[in-house]
């Protein structure tokens, strides 16, 4: 007995100096395992006499206790001390200033065809897509310019060297205004929509880039006439340039695809040297730029597309979305839309917070 009472002091003084989880464990087990001494000291009981045990017993169960207290005590301390450690290791400095923004921006063509999205849905217009690589019926025959149309050789095509299965010439799209196909076959009439998308022509200088953005609108329906037309473009642009005294002038004008057709002219006038949409081109100090092609839709191009030109009509235009863009926002070179200079972007580009809406401003800026 008195040598496990010696036993326990120094277990004690050892579990009390322990400096690490590991340490107490190996002292746990050489205590309290299987093999240890307190494990074996209790197994003696069972061979000592009653009151032999009655002595012994409680001592023992009394060294077992204050093994296994002083081991949880010790245990707990070297754990708080762990925790307190991290704590002080592993601070966030919540002061630090927030990292720099994302640097992005969104492109000023999507900005602008978000917001014809945007006025075009509140009239009830949907937005369609076609593909960029088309077919020649779709580019050209369907829109009333056959293999011969002189009108094809204006469109400075890009072409595929190989045919598709059926025979057609591939080539990369020279307008939107195969999307006004596309929808007819697809849906049928009635239909509102606008196809905002890219366009290929093999030219380039200062003005022209190889290739370039237009939006195509298309109405088709019962009895719907020139004013319809007039109606539209006029609440488009106002809505687009954000200003009220938008007057347009419709010249009479070629399209294969729109019979009759229309040149829409847009008044401007000078403002400190710069031509400002808006006003009455023929007053004094104004002037028209040509914007946009339109007309109402050849009865031809109905029949190509399946449906019954007796039943139904509509109206069709086409505009180029980087042209919107230069004149809303003041860009000067068409060619700087595509050089992807950071530079430009971060003085054109929009917010991806700056979403057009019509509630408010499709051409809110931040
Ligand atoms: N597709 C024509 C072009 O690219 C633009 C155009 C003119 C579209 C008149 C139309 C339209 O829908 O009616 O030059």
């Amino acid at each position: 007995m008195q040598e496990l009472e010696s036993r326990n002091e120094a277990a004690l003084a050892a579990i009390a100096a322990a400096q690490t989880p590991d340490e107490l464990e190996a002292m746990r087990v050489e205590a309290l395992g299987k093999q240890g001494w307190i494990t074996l000291a209790l197994k003696t009981l069972g061979g000592m006499s009653p009151d032999e045990r009655q002595v012994a017993g409680p001592r023992i169960q009394g060294i077992r206790a204050a093994v296994s207290d002083a081991l949880a005590a010790r245990k707990q301390v070297l754990e708080d001390a762990l925790l307190e450690q991290r704590l002080a290791s592993e601070t966030l400095d919540l002061t630090l200033p927030a990292p720099a923004a994302p640097r992005g921006s969104v492109h000023p063509v999507s900005q602008v065809m978000d917001e014809l999205a945007e006025i075009f849905a509140d009239l009830g217009f949907s937005v369609a897509t076609g593909p960029e690589i088309e077919d020649d019926w779709h580019n050209f025959t369907a829109l009333n310019m056959a293999e011969t149309h002189p009108a094809r050789a204006m469109h400075d095509t890009f072409y595929f060297p190989d045919a598709d299965s059926d025979g057609r010439k591939m080539l990369l799209r020279t307008h939107t205004s195969p999307v006004q196909i596309r929808s007819m076959v697809a849906q049928g009439a009635p239909i509102r929509i606008i196809a905002p998308g890219r366009v290929y022509r093999s030219d380039s200088d200062a003005t022209h880039t190889p290739m370039f953005h237009q939006v195509e609108g298309l109405v088709i329906d019962r009895d719907i006439h020139l004013g319809h037309l007039k109606w539209t473009l006029e609440t488009f642009l106002k809505g687009f340039f954000e200003r009220d005294d938008i007057v347009l002038r419709l010249r009479p004008s070629y399209f294969p695809f729109t019979e009759p057709s229309v040149e829409v002219d847009v008044g401007w006038q000078d403002v400190k040297g710069r031509r400002v949409l808006g006003g009455d081109g023929d007053a004094p100090g104004h002037g028209w730029m040509e914007l946009l092609g339109s007309g109402m839709v050849n009865r031809k191009v109905i029949e190509f597309a399946g449906l019954d030109p007796d039943e139904w009509q509509g109206f069709a235009f086409g505009v180029g979305v980087d042209r919107l863009a230069m004149l809303k926002y003041g860009m000067d070179d068409l060619r700087a839309f595509f050089d992807g200079d950071n530079r430009w972007l971060a003085h054109y580009g929009f917010s991806a917070f700056d979403q057009p809406t019509l509630s408010a401003g499709v051409g809110a800026r931040a």
